[in-house]
């Protein structure tokens, strides 16, 4: 048996070199380990990773890749955390960062074209500049890159009300295996001509082809946004309020939920706002009219305070025992840079994380985070449950000592006893990071055998030979 580690041949090499010259083509170890991992923490063994600036770079890469029978592995800043685009085989690391360009936005169309590279809050800004709103905005959007949220169909704060990234792609430009360019879609908000190609490519973790060009819808950017932070004394009031709130007729833009351990861990880092009573809280946000929002606000408070009618299963009225409101960017910014710091800051728990986020129909929001939080009390463990409890997809952080074998296999026991929940109360494995390496063992219990088949079928359409991204996602 050879102990060589894998490399590419010499002729590989030279090939590679004439497609991406100078700097635009790493080799040493010391150059491509960085990018071998990304936020799950996986790690893989890049052959080289390539920096295409153009197109016409990556209809050669693939024709050669095609040839050689290289795995790909395209990838943004790889802020996913379920290994999706970890080299977990010897193959070429795409790194689009490098096609960062924002093409064109067309105020009238109400369109972005850009390139994947492009960091997602530097899109938003730009448009907002000129009036316009892209509203999809993960935890990561100061570092994501819109081919990253293309490749993860990336959810966030405001899908509540405006949806996930699949609702903004209208077309993109496509290179496949083998080098031929496939462009879907277009300019128009709505299209039904054929099958959607366009949304076969969000959410396929790069598995099909390399994006290179991505139309996106716009929408007028609303005038007014108010935050509030509502404390309650227990993660059930907390859970009665969401329900309140939509039993008044009320969409937020944003329903986040922070459970007692998600407040103790922000606490850690940070002075709380709020005093030691508050054991629940949601983070809600709301747009509109500098007119009209106002009285949103007041409805909400409304909804919030009302006391509910048992008689028709509404739960009673557990008020907020605090709350906190911002008016405008600066006022509501610290809330929401707190809620995005929780996934970073849950290691201020456990140096290890198992990140799941299960989704489950909403009514049975309660249901699954009290069986998380008795299945943490069985295993003795610290899970951080939070999220996006407005789309019924909770975050769920089973933090653990990687350097402790009975805290691992109790992590490892917790995560299978979490999907068996969800899967239970007909919920999903991912709302929103999609499976990569990590859910692929559990996939069995969401995917008939009938629509793993069929996703298999599409997938050797597209890539007959396997190169891309192989074995990741289905
Ligand atoms: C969040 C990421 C982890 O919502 O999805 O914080
Ligand atoms: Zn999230």
């Amino acid at each position: 048996m050879s102990t060589q580690a894998p490399h590419l041949t010499a002729t590989q090499e030279r090939s590679l070199r004439d497609i991406f010259p100078g700097d635009s083509l790493l080799l040493t170890p010391e150059q491509t380990l960085v990018f071998a991992t990304d936020a799950g923490r996986r790690m893989g063994t890049p052959l080289a990773v390539v920096r295409p600036t153009t197109e016409a770079q990556v209809v050669e890469l693939l024709r050669l890749a095609q040839t050689e029978r290289l795995p790909v592995y395209a990838r943004g800043r790889a802020s996913n955390q379920v290994g999706a685009c970890v080299p977990d085989r010897p193959g070429i690391v795409v790194s689009l960062l490098h096609m960062n360009r924002i093409l064109d936005i067309a105020d009238d169309d109400f369109v972005a074209e850009v390139e994947p590279g492009v960091v997602t809050s530097d899109l938003q800004r730009a448009v907002e500049a000129r009036g316009l709103f892209y509203p999809p905005d993960p935890a990561s959007i100061e570092i994501s890159t819109i081919g990253g949220n293309v490749a993860t169909c990336a959810g966030g704060m405001r899908a509540l009300k405006y949806g996930v990234t699949r609702e903004y792609v209208l077309g993109l430009t496509a290179v496949l295996p083998g080098g031929k360019v496939l462009r879907t879609g277009g300019r128009c908000h709505k299209n039904v001509v054929g099958l959607d190609l366009t949304r076969l490519f969000v959410g396929s973790e790069g598995t099909l082809g390399i994006v290179t060009r991505i139309t996106l819808k716009l929408l007028p950017l609303p005038q007014a946004t108010a935050t509030l932070l509502a404390g309650f004394d227990s993660m059930e009031a907390a859970m009665h309020g969401v329900r309140r709130i939509f039993r008044a007729g009320i969409l937020p833009v944003a329903l986040e939920f922070l459970s007692p351990e998600v407040l103790d861990c922000v606490a850690r880092r940070q002075t709380p706002p709020w005093p030691d009573s508050v054991r629940g809280a949601l983070l809600i946000r709301l747009d509109g009219s500098r007119e009209s929002l106002p009285l949103e606000v007041r409805r909400m408070h409304d909804a919030l305070h009302t006391a509910g009618d048992a008689a028709d299963g509404t739960p009673g009225n557990e008020p907020p025992v605090w709350s906190a409101h911002g008016v405008g960017h600066d006022e509501e910014e610290p809330l929401w840079a707190m809620r995005r710091g929780i996934s970073p800051s849950s290691y201020l728990v456990r140096p290890n994380k198992i990140g799941e986020d299960i989704a489950v129909p909403r009514g049975r929001l309660l249901d699954a985070l009290t069986g998380i939080r008795a299945i943490a009390q069985a295993h003795d463990l610290p899970i951080l449950t939070y999220g996006h409890v407005g789309d019924g997809n909770i975050h769920v952080n089973i933090m653990y000592d990687g350097a402790d074998p009975s805290e691992t296999t109790r992590a490892d026991a917790a995560t299978v006893e979490v999907m068996r929940l969800v899967r239970s109360m007909d919920g999903t494995l991912s709302g929103e990071h999609g499976v990569g390496m990590a859910k692929k063992e559990f996939l069995h219990l969401q995917l008939s055998p009938l629509e793993t088949e069929l996703m298999r079928q599409v997938k050797h359409a597209f890539d007959p030979l396997g190169i891309m991204n192989p074995d990741k996602a289905y």
